[in-house]
């Protein structure tokens, strides 16, 4: 018998069989009512299967767990690997990428239940795929990239400190799933667009100020990144709840980012008031 204790040790045998009761919030469309659905879904232990396998599997068996014909169950993936946070849902109350669950381990138990929901601060497409726009929106409203222009050939661009290298490598590993955003006191859903750009810009996009403004050639738009973060919505609106940085799953350190563009923001206001502009 495996205790529930237990379970993030769990070496299940190859080969034993049993069934999974998936609960799963629906909603047909945006404005549409949600509802909750179960699914009974075989698994076989050692086939490597996650949360996406089963939802293939209802997907092929759009049938409930009461016997009733269903549509199949709609949601968002790419990658497969967790790297391109399309699949973020969440599961069993916390926010995860549904491609890297994989059930041996999450769900050992014959009759373990798993609850999936769409992550609750975008909104709804269908079921369990969610509008991440906004999201990337951000991204273009801080302008995180490094301004090049042409594509001709610039030469070797300027040496990157090492101790730099190590702060923005990790920083770079970001893949915009929007964990740290569904985690986030600070950050709610905002269905009207025009009041995206004085909405809290959340703990991702201050992490990619970091990496573009220690960026040898990214620092060029350093001014306008932090006179972005130093208005409405921006650094300033971040409670310190600490959420982002426990539920990021690349582990990427929102905190002492959010720190360091704070205190880059103070600095910069500063200069510009002794600048006068
Ligand atoms: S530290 Fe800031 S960004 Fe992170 S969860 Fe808290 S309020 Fe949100
Ligand atoms: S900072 Fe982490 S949790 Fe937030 S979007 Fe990037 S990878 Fe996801
Ligand atoms: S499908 Fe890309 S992170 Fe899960």
């Amino acid at each position: 018998m495996v205790t529930q204790a237990a379970k993030n040790e769990v070496h299940l045998e190859p080969g034993l069989k049993r069934t999974i009761r998936f609960r799963i919030k629906r909603c047909d469309g945006p404005g549409k009512p949600a509802r909750w659905e179960n699914f009974d879904v075989p698994v076989v232990s050692g086939e490597g299967v996650n949360v996406i396998s089963c939802l293939q599997w209802i997907a092929e068996h759009p049938k409930t767990a009461e016997g009733a014909d269903t549509t199949p169950v709609v949601w968002d993936s790419g990658c497969l690997e967790e790297v391109c946070g399309a699949c973020t849902m969440v599961i069993n109350g916390s926010v995860r990428q549904s491609c890297s669950c994989q059930l041996d381990n999450y769900a050992p138990l014959d009759g373990d239940t798993i609850t999936l929901e769409p992550m609750s601060k975008f909104p709804v497409v269908r079921d369990l795929w969610v509008d991440r726009s906004r999201l990337f929106h951000n991204l273009k409203r801080l302008k995180a990239w490094a301004p090049i222009d042409g594509l001709h050939d610039l030469g070797a661009g300027p040496k990157e400190h090492t101790d730099d290298q190590h702060v923005r490598y990790k920083i770079s590993e970001c893949m915009s799933c929007g964990c740290c955003l569904e985690a986030c006191p600070q950050f709610h859903q905002e269905e009207n667009e025009e009041n995206w750009d004085s909405s809290f810009i959340g703990a991702n996009t201050i992490a990619q100020a970091r990496l573009f403004n220690l960026h040898e050639t990214g620092k060029q738009l350093a001014g306008d990144r932090l006179d972005t973060l130093a208005a409405a919505g921006g650094v300033s609106d971040c409670g310190n709840a600490q959420n982002c940085v426990k539920v990021c799953p690349k582990e990427i350190p929102l905190t002492e980012a959010i720190a360091a563009i704070g205190r880059a923001t103070t600095i910069h206001r500063v200069r510009k008031f002794f600048r006068g502009k």
